[in-house]
């Protein structure tokens, strides 16, 4: 574990403040999962720190800096149709530091196409490089010249980097980093390397700033949260760190994501029921609905023990909710075992699902399967695992009419007057209120559900 000396950054500091007659803007977007958000959160934290005010339009941006995602190949193809639109604002303005960083640029030859065919990009560090950006700009701006960092091996766990939080009453808690796991399709364990948990006391500490801070909703964050703990000195599993933070008295509720089924336990189900401030929900991507393509997909559980821990959350937590991931279309995958995705949505009946056609990425084993189905055939199983899931999520949101929900007030709704407020199962409720309870609790009953959106009033 590392706890950064960001004292280098006052002179990197100087060097910017004499760069510019006025202070430089940043534009930061983050492609990709929460934890991505996160970094893209911290990015935005240290450039703060160095003199940097942070804009949301890219014309009015000094630096631009995509924080991107490699998951899947449409992410990445849209990142290089972003990053090729900059072109023009560079030639209009040739001071504009244009800087690529995360997941995509993890991989050597990402790099190299950057490098090859957008000479205007000036920047590029990979996901662990956050606290290397203050040196690297004020390099960029004393020599002039591009700094495109090759990915490195360097997964160590940082503490005490800057932030710059996208909301005030939202807030993401990343308590691992890195996957072990190895599912063949997926590329994570490439780009942002091994295992690597934080300390609990650095977790509690964070957890009670955001607290103290007025945060209502925490998501704790890891590519696999159900491996906490995996290689600290400390003896804490994930069930003991949820156990840790829910001592903490205050105003707040707990989500976290993800869970890996392989490892998530009875025990965790049991912490979720005994703790009201952790959600009634559970996002556990199960991936697809046949043992065959499971194990193929080096996923380590059976359909059957899925649903005997989805079947004992049921049982011990009474209203739970479910969410998943589904790959359709991995490699080889036939029409039957297809089918038993479908079979498989229609026993668990989730509240949603992030439904993704595979995409091979290169470097992992699925990409030397054969792959005998077409790009159609697969776009056709999405359509029909899309219809049963809509039939699922539309009657279970009907089932809702009538109760009360404690909801987190987020923003406003497109209807003038209209609030939005989150409920624990994720979908989103309308309702009248003053837009003072943004950011607080109100009790909201749900009036009516078409499909899965909400419409309801505050409860008397
Ligand atoms: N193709 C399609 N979906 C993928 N995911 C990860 N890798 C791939 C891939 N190569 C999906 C999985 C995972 C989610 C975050 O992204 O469903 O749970
Ligand atoms: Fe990818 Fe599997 Fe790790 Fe999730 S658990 S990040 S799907 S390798």
């Amino acid at each position: 574990m590392n706890r950064i000396d960001f004292s280098h950054d006052t002179q990197a500091a100087a060097v910017i403040a004499a760069s510019y007659d006025t202070p430089p803007m940043a534009y930061v977007h983050s492609y990709g999962c929460q934890q991505n958000v996160n970094d893209g959160e911290k990015i935005k934290g240290v450039l703060s720190d160095v003199g940097f005010g942070i804009c949301d339009k890219l014309e009015e941006a000094d630096l631009i800096l995509f924080n991107t995602c490699a998951v899947r190949e449409h992410a990445e193809d849209r990142v290089f149709g972003n990053v090729g639109a900059l072109k023009q604002l560079k030639a209009a303005n040739p001071r504009l530091i244009i800087g690529i960083c995360g997941c995509m640029t993890q991989q050597q030859s990402v790099v190299d196409k950057l490098r090859k065919s957008y000479p205007f990009v000036d920047l590029v560090f990979g996901v662990n490089g956050i606290d290397t950006l203050p040196a690297l700009l004020a390099e960029k701006l004393q020599k002039g010249r591009r700094l495109l960092q090759t990915p490195t091996e360097r997964y160590d766990v940082v503490e005490e980097v800057p932030i710059r939080r996208d909301s005030t009453f939202r807030a993401w808690l990343p308590i691992m980093y890195g996957c072990d796991n190895f599912c063949s399709y997926c590329i994570v364990p490439y780009v942002r390397g091994r295992e690597r948990s934080r300390k609990s006391a650095d977790i509690l500490a964070e957890f009670r700033q955001l607290v103290a801070a007025g945060y209502k909703e925490i998501t704790l964050l890891g590519q696999n949260v159900n491996s906490y703990g995996k290689g600290l000195e400390e003896d804490i599993d994930f069930s003991g760190l949820l156990e840790l933070l829910c001592a903490e008295e205050g105003d707040y509720h707990i989500r976290f994501m993800t869970s890996h089924p392989k490892d998530a336990t009875p025990r965790l189900i049991d912490t979720m029921a005994a703790h009201p401030q952790i959600c009634r929900h559970l996002h556990l991507p199960v991936q697809c609905g046949s043992d065959r393509v499971l194990a193929e997909m080096n996923r380590h559980y059976t359909v059957e023990q899925y649903l005997s821990l989805i079947d004992y959350a049921k049982q011990k937590i009474p209203g739970i909710t479910f969410s998943s991931d589904i790959i359709v279309g991995f490699p080889g995958e036939t029409e039957e075992e297809f089918e038993q995705t479908l079979d498989l949505i229609r026993k668990v009946e989730y509240m949603q699902l992030f439904t993704f056609i595979y995409s091979k990425r290169g470097g992992t084993r699925a990409a030397t399967m054969p792959d005998p189905y077409t790009h159609k055939d697969k776009t056709a199983r999405m359509a029909r695992l899309l219809e049963v899931q809509d039939e699922i999520a539309a009657r279970l949101a009907r089932g809702m009419v009538g109760q009360t929900f404690r909801v987190l007030v987020e923003g406003h709704a497109r209807q003038e007057g209209m609030l939005t407020g989150r409920l624990d199962n994720n979908l989103i409720v309308e309702f009248a209120a003053d837009p003072a309870c943004i950011g607080q609790y109100a009790e909201v009953l749900v009036e009516d559900a078409r499909a899965t959106v909400l419409k309801g009033r505050l409860a008397d």
